[in-house]
C-alpha cells in the first residue's frame, strides 16, 4: 500500500473499535480493485457524535462506517438518509455528497445478500424472529418487504416485540408481524421455519448460552441464520445442525455490508470471486482455518 497526496480515507466510528474486521475488508477491496484508499477505525465516545460526522466531512474523508453505539445517534447530523435506512431508523454506512453525508442501512442490505449467496429466501417463508433489538427491528423490516409467508418475532421481553410488531405492520398497512412469546412458539402450526437469530445470546464469551431451550422446536427449523459470528458456530447453529438444519452465521453479513457500502464509496461492483477471497481473509483474521 502507498499512501500519497492522493490517498482518500474511509474509516469506521464507534465504541469500541478495537476488534473490527472492517480494516480487513476495505484495505484489502482498496488493493484488489486497485483503488488509492486507506481505511482506519476511529474511537468516538457517544457526546462526539456530531463533532465526528462534521469533523469527517471537513476533513475530506470519503466515507464512513458507523457501528455500536452510534447506528442511531448519527442520524440528526446527515445531510440526506436512504428511505430504508429511515424506515429501519439505523444507518451503518455515510457516503459524501454536497454538503455532508448520505446515510444507508448496508447492514441489511448486507445481510440479504449474504442469505443469496448462500441461497437463503424470505419470500414465502414462515419466519422466526428471534430478538426485538436493533438488529431484530432492521430484520423484521427486511423480513416483511420481502414478502416472507408469516413472521413470528418472539422476544424475551414481550414489549419490545409487540412494540416493532406494531410498527412494522403500520409501515406495510398490513398485519406481516405477529408478537409470541418463547412459550408460545410450541404451539404454532406451521410445520417449518427459516429461523433469524437476532439476539445477542450466544456471543462470545457467551459460548454456552442459546436462546431456544425446547429441542422440538428444532425439529421445525429447516434453516437458521445467526447473526452472531464470534463464536464462528454458535450453539443455536450447533443445535440447528443436530436436528438435521441448515446454518448460517452473521460473519457474510458482515462481510456483505462492508462490500456494499465501499461500492456506494467507490461506484464500482465488487466480483463473487473477491467477496470469496475477502471471507477468506476475516476467517483467518479471526483464526479460523477450515
Ligand atoms: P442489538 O442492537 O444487537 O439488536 P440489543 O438492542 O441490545 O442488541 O438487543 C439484544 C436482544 O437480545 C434483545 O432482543 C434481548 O432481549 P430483551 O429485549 O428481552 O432484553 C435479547 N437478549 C439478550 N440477552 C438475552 C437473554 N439472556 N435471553 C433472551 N434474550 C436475550
Amino acid at each position: 500500500m502507498i499512501i500519497n497526496g492522493k490517498t482518500s480515507t474511509c474509516g469506521l466510528i464507534g465504541n469500541p473499535v478495537e476488534h473490527t474486521l472492517s480494516p480487513v475488508i476495505h484495505n484489502n477491496l482498496a488493493e484488489m480493485t486497485g483503488t488509492n484508499l486507506v481505511y482506519v477505525p476511529f474511537l468516538v465516545e457517544a457526546e462526539k457524535v456530531e463533532e465526528a460526522v462534521r469533523g469527517a466531512y471537513a476533513l475530506n474523508i470519503k466515507g464512513v462506517n458507523v457501528t455500536v453505539p452510534h447506528k442511531s445517534a448519527v442520524i440528526p447530523y446527515l445531510e440526506e438518509i436512504d428511505s430504508l435506512a429511515e424506515k429501519i431508523g439505523a444507518v451503518n454506512t455515510l457516503v459524501r455528497i454536497q454538503g455532508g453525508y448520505k446515510g444507508y442501512n448496508t447492514d441489511i442490505t448486507g445481510l440479504f445478500r449474504a442469505m443469496q449467496s448462500e441461497n437463503i429466501h424470505i419470500k414465502g417463508e414462515n419466519i422466526l424472529l428471534l430478538g426485538a433489538g436493533g438488529a431484530a427491528r432492521a430484520v423484521a423490516f427486511l423480513c416483511a418487504s420481502e414478502g416472507a409467508a408469516t413472521i413470528y418475532l418472539c422476544n424475551r421481553t414481550m414489549e419490545k416485540a409487540k412494540r416493532i410488531a406494531e410498527e412494522v405492520n403500520n409501515a406495510f398497512g398490513k398485519m406481516c408481524i405477529i408478537p409470541v412469546s418463547f412459550s408460545d412458539i410450541s404451539g404454532l402450526q406451521e410445520a417449518s421455519f427459516l429461523a433469524m437469530q437476532c439476539t445477542s445470546v450466544g456471543l462470545y464469551p457467551d459460548v454456552e448460552g442459546v436462546v431456544l431451550a425446547d429441542g422440538e422446536v428444532y425439529d421445525k427449523i429447516h434453516t437458521a441464520v445467526d447473526l452472531v459470528y464470534r463464536p464462528y458456530e454458535t450453539r443455536f447453529m450447533k443445535l440447528v445442525r443436530a436436528h438435521g438444519g441448515r446454518a448460517m452465521n452473521g460473519l457474510k453479513m458482515l462481510l456483505y455490508q462492508g462490500i456494499i457500502a465501499y461500492e456506494l464509496w467507490n461506484g464500482c461492483s465488487v466480483s463473487e470471486e473477491m467477496a470469496c477471497e475477502l471471507l477468506q481473509k476475516m476467517k483467518e483474521e479471526m483464526g479460523i482455518y477450515e
